[in-house]
């Protein structure tokens, strides 16, 4: 066990992470960014700035406790109903933060890979995209999945898509459709499900995430805005999942 919270005085906390059951993989609702702005008195492009400053901090602790895979919620296919300004600012903010954090990310061993249809967002995020995908493609320290243009159902229909269009040209038959073949044919292939899903703002609920991954992930929720979860919120979140007792529909 190592207790790497002692120092921290800020939130007067001192809990132990077990290092040897750290989650694999840690998926993220980056919510409150709006909020976060309002409460001071800023556009909700600042809350989105300041969200980005907050994927860079967590991204690095996440890194250092050995989570494999972190996917973060950056754009979902209904954002696309936001106004057109904030819609381009996010992109803005995308293309942005490839091209500031790609040299360190890969330095760190980042892979970076997208879970969605980038085929619909503006060029120059597709092309900052397919460069930071290719830069890090060989990086095997920690994956970090940007859902872009994501949703849970979209991503499960155009599975259904895929796999009718596969039984048709033969390429496989309909008895082979179990579970472990429609995961191939997710945006997820070859992840682990999530084994905790955070979502700070306060907010509980799913918002078309990952819906089929899920299926037996443990959920921690937070007031705190996202532009405003700091490291120990990460470990924090961990620790708690640290003492659930997953049981994955059975009896132990
Ligand atoms: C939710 O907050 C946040 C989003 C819809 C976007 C999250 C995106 C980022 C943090 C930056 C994107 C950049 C990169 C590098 C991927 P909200 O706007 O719904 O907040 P609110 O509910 O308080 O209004």
């Amino acid at each position: 066990m190592l207790n790497i919270f002692k120092s921290k005085k800020e939130y007067n906390e001192n809990f132990e992470l077990d290092m040897n059951n750290i989650p694999n993989h840690i998926a993220i609702i980056m919510d409150g960014n709006g909020r976060w702005a309002k409460e001071q008195n800023l556009p909700r492009s600042m809350g989105h700035k300041a969200g980005v400053e907050t994927i860079r901090r967590i991204l690095k602790e996440a890194t250092r406790l050995g989570v494999k895979n972190l996917t973060l919620y950056a754009f979902s296919t209904e954002n696309w109903g936001r106004p057109k300004d904030e819609v381009g600012t996010l992109m803005k903010l995308l293309v942005s933060y490839l091209k500031k954090e790609l040299k360190e990310c890969h330095e760190n061993g980042v892979k970076m890979n997208v879970l969605g249809d980038m085929t619909k967002l503006p060029k120059e995020c597709q092309q900052a995209l397919e460069s930071a995908l290719e830069t890090t493609k060989n990086n095997t320290k920690i994956n970090m999945n940007f859902a872009l243009n994501y949703g849970g159902r979209d991503e499960i229909v155009r599975a259904i898509k895929l796999i009718s269009s596969d039984i048709k040209s033969s390429k496989i038959k309909e008895e082979d459709i179990n579970e472990e073949l429609v995961e191939k044919y997710l945006y997820t292939k070859g992840i682990p499900d999530p084994d905790l899903i955070i979502r700070p703002s306060g907010e509980q609920r799913l918002s078309n995430f990952l819906l089929w991954q899920c299926a037996y992930s443990e959920f921690w929720y937070s007031n705190i805005n996202w532009p405003d979860f700091k490291e120990v919120d990460l470990r924090r979140a961990i620790a708690d999942y640290q003492n659930r007792d997953r049981r994955f529909g059975r009896v132990k």
